[in-house]
């Protein structure tokens, strides 16, 4: 038996139709889009228009070609993070942030010279818009903040912040990566410049493919350089959207798959999947609250969070934590410190981490169940006990 608590790193299952858009992409619709004239070439182009046209209205994104094609989140900041800072200065971010972003940040400071200011909380205080206004100076180029920490899920005050950025003229990136598909989000009218995410995680999506919204009056530098169909003759890339960030031959399949899940999620409404996703969130904080012996970091309230739940077991590390839950109950979960490696050392968590269990629409409440029936029995073992057990 197979129960998938591990939604935070890919969606399982994705949604219906992704399968069949994918294989049709491969199947009846296998030309190369924007890159020739010829009718399948154009049919092909046309599907990836509509596809783009859907997770537009999903996001509420009015002009289409605004939303880039990228191959996930973390080509989307990488764009958005090296094509934005071209020399050096000063970048705010904060300590929830995922490799993706501080990263491609700690190699901008080593190439540039440039200083990066990580906000972490003060106690149980979250970071506010406060804390970013009082870390500005003169030469700050742009803020990066994640929309929703992937370890807990406690979802940040992005749209505060924005606004306060947005009044001073300074650029701000959102990591989208845990928020998109779980929360309605509506781009064209958040004081964000630039929001990135993948389609494989809440958007229900296959993997391989994400988005990088660019708002209107943002300009930067593209990362990738190559062919984009469009003004072949010139040496330099083109200066229109999507254009400008897609170079290369698009992943057809992963976007006409993406599309069908941003069909899916339009047609379910993402309220209703919210409802559902803070329901069993509720349910397994419940059930873990029962428990003795588990540390959870999560959000307070499931309306703040993104159906994420990270615990300590005493006495174990967080890697047998997971792997006896799948060795043993089948259960799958994700140890260790999940690509965040500040976020755990903020939580206390560092350098083992923890065990994260998250949840997705399709997770059932049976699933919440096994998931802490399996935590019940690791807790009242030491690791030396359960694998003498077997
Ligand atoms: C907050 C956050 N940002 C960025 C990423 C990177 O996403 P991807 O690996 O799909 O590029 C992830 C994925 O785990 C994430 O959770």
């Amino acid at each position: 038996m197979t129960v998938y608590l591990d939604n935070a790193a890919t969606a399982n299952p994705k949604a219906p139709g992704v399968a069949a858009a994918m294989a049709r992409s491969v199947g009846e619709l296998n030309a190369n889009p924007g890159h020739g004239g010829h009718h399948l070439a154009m049919d092909a182009a046309l599907a990836v228009f509509e596809a783009r046209a859907t997770l537009a209205a999903l996001l509420g994104v009015g002009d289409p070609r605004r939303l880039v094609f990228t191959a996930g989140a973390t080509a989307a900041l990488n764009q958005a993070i090296t094509g934005s800072l071209p020399g050096a200065g000063h970048v705010i971010c904060t300590t929830w942030e995922h490799n993706a972003v501080l990263r491609p940040l700690s190699a901008w400071r080593a190439r540039t010279g440039g200083e990066v200011t990580v906000l972490a909380p003060a106690g149980a205080r979250q970071l506010g818009a406060e804390d970013v206004v009082a870390a500005l100076r003169p030469d700050t180029r742009l803020v990066v903040f994640t929309a929703a920490s992937n370890v807990t899920g406690v979802l940040t005050p992005v749209l505060e912040v924005g606004e306060e950025l947005r009044r001073r003229g300074i650029r701000f990136l959102v990591d989208g990566a845990q928020v998109a598909g779980h929360l309605p989000v509506l781009l064209d009218d958040a004081p964000i410049d630039l929001w990135a995410c993948p389609g494989h995680k809440g958007l229900l999506g296959p993997q391989g493919v994400g988005l990088l919204y660019v708002a209107p009056g943002v300009e930067m530098e593209p990362l990738l350089l190559g062919g984009s169909g469009v003004r072949s003759e010139e040496e330099t890339p083109p200066g229109e959207l999507p254009e400008r960030f897609e170079a290369g031959t698009l992943n057809t399949p992963g976007i006409l798959g993406l599309g069908a899940a941003a069909a899916f999620l339009a047609d379910q409404g993402l309220g209703a999947l919210r409802a559902r996703e803070v329901e069993r969130h509720a349910q397994l904080v419940e059930g873990l609250r029962g428990i003795k012996g588990l540390e959870l970091f999560t959000a307070d309230d499931p309306t703040r969070g993104v159906g994420v739940v990270a615990l300590r077991v005493a006495g174990w590390p967080s890697g047998a934590v997971a792997e006896i839950l799948d060795q043993r109950f089948g259960v799958c979960v994700r140890g260790g410190l999940h690509c965040a490696p500040l976020a755990h050392a903020a939580l206390g968590t560092a350098p083992d981490g923890a065990a994260r269990l998250s949840l997705g629409p399709f997770t059932t409440r049976q699933e919440v169940e096994a998931g802490v029936e399996a935590l019940r029995w690791v807790a009242v073992r030491t690791p030396e006990r359960a694998a003498r057990e077997g």
